[in-house]
């Protein structure tokens, strides 16, 4: 909570909030129990750092990142495998002070894309880079590659063989057990400034070169301070034709709250092109949700100081955050 000073001299309590989600699809029990750890380790850490006064746009850098050094998360470290048994990673970043975006996709050998996206958006005229173009600027501002080994869990490694000999990837109905998606942050700051994040590795045993939903603005996330961010993740094919963020957000902007905004968009992606998925959103005063219409979703909010999460259909548990 932190406090501003309002019409009138009104003290104002803003919140200060951070959601993060670790993919929304058919979560094993196996994956269940480190798939929750992760999610609330990663909003502690990106609440810790907006609790130290920085940005919104720091902490959802802050708490991707710590998801996507997870191994149980398809983002960076534990990310999917293409047909190729190769790893092709995607990102965005948004500013909703500005609508500064930075994206990459298709990039190979780097841990951290999130961070490679925010740095297209502050030291390049560009809004995404793609592919070889994407490596080659990580290496012209001596960003450190990671050997695809290094990137490669092997548990991955199993699912990817085990996958191969059913389905091709991306034609398949996304809420099964061969999917495993991608992870976000969203969060206000107390400015009311709001920003989102989102990196994956996309869907197991996708064609070289498949860009999905993440790392496309509007698609993947989006972040306006007029309204709201929000983080998507689910089925990419589906989302991109919706064009799931933005749709959440001209909910809100028509007078919904954002969990009914989440939920009719998810609603409308299902009923339209039978996709399922899942969002995080907050709005510049506070307001927050984590929705799904997958099996499962890992989400956690750090909120005051309280920490929410969650992995079921409304499923809402709370500890402190302070621990
Ligand atoms: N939602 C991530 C993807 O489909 O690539």
């Amino acid at each position: 909570m932190c406090k501003k000073i309002g019409n009138h001299n009104r003290i104002l309590k803003m919140s200060v909030v951070l959601v993060v989600h670790g993919g929304a699809w058919a979560i094993p029990d196996e994956l269940a129990p480190a798939s929750v750890d992760g999610v609330k380790a990663a909003a502690r850490h990106g609440s810790s750092v907006l609790k130290s006064g920085r940005s919104a746009l720091d902490a959802v850098e802050a708490a991707v990142r710590a998801l996507e050094d997870n191994t149980v998360f398809n983002a960076g470290h534990g990310a999917t495998l293409n047909i190729d048994g190769e790893v092709e990673l995607d990102a965005i970043i948004m500013d909703g002070r500005t609508l500064a975006s930075g994206a990459v996709s298709c990039v190979k050998n780097i841990a951290n894309p999130v961070s490679l996206a925010r740095a297209v958006m502050e030291k390049t005229s560009h809004v995404m880079l793609a592919g070889i173009g994407a490596n080659q600027f990580a290496e012209s501002i001596g960003v450190n590659t990671v050997p695809t080994d290094k990137l490669v869990t092997e548990y991955e490694k199993k699912k990817w063989e085990e996958h191969k000999k059913y389905i091709a990837g991306v034609m398949e109905a996304f809420n099964t057990k061969w999917s495993h998606d991608t992870v976000g942050a969203v969060a206000v700051d107390c400015a009311g400034n709001v920003a989102c994040a989102t990196s994956t590795g996309g869907i197991r045993n996708k064609m070289v070169g498949r860009v999905g939903d993440s790392p496309l603005i509007g698609c993947g996330g989006y972040a306006d301070n007029s309204s709201g961010a929000v983080s998507c993740t689910g089925h990419g094919e589906s989302i991109l034709k919706v064009t799931l963020a933005r749709l959440i957000l001209s909910h809100v902007e028509q007078g919904r709250s954002v969990a009914d905004a989440s939920q009719l968009s998810l609603q409308h992606m299902g009923d339209r092109v039978q996709g399922a998925g899942g969002a995080i959103v907050v709005s510049p005063s506070g307001q927050w949700a984590a929705t799904f219409t997958t099996e499962r979703m890992a989400w956690a909010a750090a909120e005051d100081d309280v920490l929410w999460f969650g992995l079921n259909p409304k499923e809402r548990l709370k500890e402190k955050l302070s621990q």
